[in-house]
C-alpha cells in the first residue's frame, strides 16, 4: 500500500496510524507546527505490550504531490483549517475518522472517494501528551457498496473492523447516541450514566430521540426508530465515562455539536421538519461556550 497521510494525530488518528503500521503501511503526519518525528506511546486495555509509535511529520506545503490516501482524524470543527493547504485530487481516498456527519462537505474536490469510519473504540490521553490509552471495540467502514482494495489487508490488523452492508444505520445509531449523550452530559457536567438516573435528563433524552427518529424515518422508511433504548444502552455501558463534549466544554474547547446535532438540523430543514429540542440544545450549548 502507498503512504497514508494523517491529518489529526490525536487519540483516534494515532490508533488508525498504529493499525496501518501494523498492516505494513507507511504513515506520515501532516502538520505545520510539530517537530519531526512524532513519538507517542499507546497502551492497551487488554494488557498487551505497549507500542512506541514514531511517525514522520511533514508540512502539507512540503508535499511534492497530492496524497493518494488521507486519514482525517482532527475534531470536526477543525476540518477546514486542517485541509486548507493539503492538495487533493479526484484520485485521493479520504478516510474520515470523526464523530458527527457532514464535516467534510464542501471541503473535498469532486471525485474524491470518501470512506466513512464509525468506531466504538475509545482512546484517551493519560497524563502526559505523549501517552494514549486504548480500549478496543468495533469499527465499521462504509459509504460505498464495495470496499477499497486495501481494506482486506488493513482488516487483518485492525481488530473487529468490518465493512457492513447496513453501514448507514450503524452510522446513524452512533450519531443519535452522540446527539443525545454528548450535549446533555456537557450541559449538566455529568458522566454518561446520569441519563439513567435523572428524570429531567431522561425526559430531554426522550425528546431528542423522538425527533431524531422522526427525521431518520422520513429520510429512510426502513429506519427502526428505536433510538431511546439504544441510547440508554450506550449510556449504561459507558456510565462512568465523560463524553468528549463534556470534556471539550470543561477545557473551554470548541465542541463538535455542529457536526452532530447541527447535522440533524441541516438534514431536517429541506424536508420542512423542525427539531425543536435539537435546536434548543445547540443554541444553549453554543451560547455557553
Ligand atoms: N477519542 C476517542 O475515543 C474517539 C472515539 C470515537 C470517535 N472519536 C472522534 O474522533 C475525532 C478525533 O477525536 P480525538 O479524540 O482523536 O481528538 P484529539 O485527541 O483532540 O485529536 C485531534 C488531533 O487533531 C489535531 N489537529 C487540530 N487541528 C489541526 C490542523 N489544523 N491540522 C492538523 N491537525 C490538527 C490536534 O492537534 P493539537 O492537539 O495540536 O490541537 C489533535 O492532535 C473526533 O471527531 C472524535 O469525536 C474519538
Amino acid at each position: 500500500m502507498s503512504t497514508w497521510y494523517l491529518l489529526g494525530a490525536g487519540n483516534m488518528g494515532l490508533l488508525a496510524a498504529y493499525y496501518l503500521r501494523q498492516a505494513g503501511v507507511p504513515v506520515t503526519v501532516l502538520r505545520h507546527d510539530t517537530a519531526s518525528p512524532l513519538r507517542r506511546r499507546l497502551t492497551f486495555a487488554d494488557g498487551r505490550p505497549p507500542c512506541d509509535l514514531v511517525l514522520p511529520v511533514l508540512s502539507p506545503v512540503a508535499l511534492t504531490e497530492p496524497p493518494r490516501r488521507l486519514v482525517v482524524a482532527c475534531k470536526a470543527p477543525y476540518s477546514a483549517a486542517a485541509l486548507e493547504s493539503v492538495p487533493l485530487t479526484a484520485d485521493t481516498q479520504v478516510l474520515r475518522l470523526q464523530n458527527g456527519l457532514g464535516s467534510l462537505d464542501g471541503l473535498l474536490p469532486e471525485g474524491v472517494r470518501l470512506i466513512e469510519v464509525v468506531t466504538t473504540s475509545a482512546v484517551k490521553q493519560d497524563g502526559p501528551a505523549q501517552h494514549q490509552v486504548v480500549a478496543e471495540n468495533e469499527t465499521w467502514m462504509g459509504g460505498h457498496d464495495v470496499a477499497p482494495d486495501w481494506f482486506e489487508q488493513l482488516s487483518a490488523h485492525w481488530p473487529n473492523l468490518s465493512w457492513p452492508a447496513d453501514f448507514q444505520h450503524r452510522q446513524w445509531h452512533k450519531l443519535v447516541a452522540n446527539a443525545v449523550i454528548n450535549p446533555l452530559t456537557a450541559l449538566h457536567d455529568v458522566p454518561n450514566g446520569r441519563l439513567l438516573e435523572d428524570r429531567e435528563l431522561q425526559h430531554q433524552a426522550e425528546e431528542l430521540c423522538r425527533e431524531a427518529d422522526q427525521l431518520l424515518t422520513a429520510v429512510d422508511p426502513t429506519w427502526p426508530g428505536d433510538s431511546l433504548p439504544r441510547v440508554m444502552a450506550v449510556a449504561s455501558a459507558t456510565a462512568g465515562n465523560t463524553s468528549s463534549m463534556r470534556a471539550d466544554v470543561g477545557k473551554g474547547a470548541v465542541t463538535e455539536i455542529e457536526a452532530i446535532n447541527g447535522y440533524l438540523l441541516r438534514r431536517a430543514a429541506p424536508l420542512g421538519l423542525s427539531l425543536p429540542a435539537h435546536e434548543r440544545i445547540v443554541a444553549t450549548l453554543t451560547s455557553r461556550t
